[in-house]
C-alpha cells in the first residue's frame, strides 16, 4: 500500500513538473531571451483589468512606461493640487511584477495644463513653479522610477532650432538646465534623458540634440540619457537609422528607444494628419514590417555599447489600443500583435533581433 501511494505521490511530482516546464516555455516572453530591458508603454486600463493585455504585458516586458499617466496634464489638477493615485497605482503594478518603471515625461509642451499656461507667469515664478513641480513629483518616486523623460521634444521639426514652448518662451534655453539640475537633486540616482522623435531619420534634428546635450554638459548640467522615441516607418532606410543611432551612441549617454511603433502609412507629425497610402494590410507587408522590427533591435544593440543601452520600449505592443490610428486619423498597424491579440510578423521579427 505504501508502495503503491509512493508511486502515485511520485508520478504526480513529475507530472507536475513536467507541465511546469511546458508552461513556463509557454511563457518565455520578450524579457527572457533579450540581454537588455524590453519596454512597453501601458495605460491604467491595462494594468488594472485582468484579461489577456494584462498577461501579456506581464510576460513580455520587463519595464512598463506609463503612456499618459504621468504627464503633467494627469498629475497636476491645478495649483498645488496633485493627483497621485494613477502613478501609485503604476508603482504598485511594478514592483508587484518586477518591472522597471520609466517616467514620461516631467516637462513636455503638450502636456502642460491648460489651467497652467493661463495663469499670470513672470520667469521667476514660473521657474519656481517648475522647481517645485519637479522635486515634488521625482523624490516622492525616487525608489521606484529608475529614470525619467526630463524634457520631451525640446528641439524643432526640419529646422533644429529650439522649439518656441510655453517654457522656453518665458525661460529660454535655461528651463532644459533647471529641470534637469532640478530631477537630480530630487533623486541622484536617476537616468535622465532629454527624448525626441524623428531623430532617427531627421539628421539636423539629430545634429541639434546633439549640440543641445554638449551645450548642457559645457554647462555641468546632469543630463545622463538620450532617447529616440523611434515613432519610425516603414521607408526609412536601416542605413539612416544606423548612423543617427550612432550619433547618439557617440554622446557617450544611455541610449533609450523609448517609444518604437513602425507605421506603414504616413503622417505630417500633427494630431489628424495622417495620410491613408495602405488601405489594407497584407501577408507582404507583415513580414517587411517583422523583417524592421529585427533589423531595428539588431542595430541597436550592434550601435549602442553595452554599457550605453538602457533598453527598447515600445509605444503599446498591439494594433488594437497603439495611439496611430486614433492620434493621426488614419488606419494602420504599428505593433507586435494584432487587433485579436495575437503575435505578428512584427513579433517574431522583434525577438529576432533581439536575441544573440
Ligand atoms: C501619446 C499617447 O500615446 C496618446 O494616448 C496621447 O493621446 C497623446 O500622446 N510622443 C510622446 C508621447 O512623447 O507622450 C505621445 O504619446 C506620443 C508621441
Amino acid at each position: 500500500m505504501k508502495k503503491l501511494l509512493a508511486v502515485v505521490v511520485i508520478s504526480f511530482l513529475l507530472f507536475a513538473s513536467c507541465n511546469q516546464n511546458q508552461s513556463s516555455k509557454e511563457n518565455t516572453g520578450l524579457k527572457d531571451i533579450a540581454d537588455i530591458y524590453v519596454g512597453t508603454a501601458v495605460n491604467y486600463r491595462q494594468v488594472t483589468t485582468r484579461d489577456t493585455m494584462r498577461s501579456i504585458i506581464v510576460n513580455e516586458f520587463n519595464s512598463i512606461t506609463p503612456e499618459n499617466e504621468m504627464k503633467m496634464y494627469s498629475v497636476l489638477a491645478g495649483p498645488g493640487e496633485y493627483r497621485w493615485a494613477r502613478v501609485d497605482t503604476m508603482v504598485a503594478f511594478a514592483r508587484k511584477y518586477d518591472k522597471r518603471l520609466f517616467g514620461h515625461c516631467l516637462i513636455w509642451h503638450s502636456g502642460t495644463p491648460g489651467w497652467l499656461t493661463e495663469m499670470e507667469h513672470d520667469s521667476t515664478s514660473l521657474s519656481n513653479f517648475m522647481k517645485e513641480y519637479i522635486h515634488t513629483y521625482v523624490s516622492r518616486y525616487k525608489d521606484d522610477v529608475d529614470g525619467w523623460d526630463v524634457v520631451n521634444e525640446a528641439i524643432t521639426d526640419s529646422a533644429g532650432t529650439m522649439r518656441k514652448t510655453f517654457w522656453y518662451n518665458l525661460l529660454g534655453e535655461s528651463y532644459i538646465d533647471q529641470a534637469f539640475r532640478a530631477a537630480h537633486e530630487a533623486d541622484p540616482d536617476a537616468v535622465l534623458f532629454i527624448n525626441d522623435y524623428n531623430n532617427e531619420r531627421d539628421t539636423v534634428k539629430m545634429n541639434a540634440t546633439i549640440d543641445l546635450i554638449n551645450r548642457l554638459k559645457s554647462r555641468g548640467v546632469p543630463v545622463s540619457g538620450i532617447g529616440l522615441q523611434m515613432h519610425t516607418r516603414m521607408d526609412i532606410p536601416d542605413e539612416i537609422i544606423a548612423l543617427n543611432l550612432k550619433k547618439a551612441a557617440e554622446t557617450g549617454l544611455q541610449v533609450h528607444l523609448s517609444e518604437v511603433d513602425i507605421i506603414f502609412n504616413r503622417h505630417n507629425d500633427q494630431q489628424g494628419g495622417g495620410e491613408q497610402i495602405y488601405p489594407e494590410l497584407t501577408k507582404k507587408m507583415l513580414q517587411q514590417q517583422g523583417e524592421k522590427y529585427r533589423k531595428i533591435a539588431e542595430m541597436y544593440r550592434e550601435i549602442v555599447p553595452e554599457n550605453q543601452q538602457y533598453g527598447i520600449t515600445v509605444w503599446g505592443f498591439n494594433d488594437r489600443t497603439s495611439w496611430i490610428p486614433g492620434f493621426f486619423g488614419m488606419k494602420d498597424w504599428p505593433t507586435l500583435y494584432n487587433e485579436k491579440l495575437q503575435r505578428k510578423p512584427a513579433y517574431s521579427g522583434f525577438k529576432e533581433g533581439l536575441k544573440d
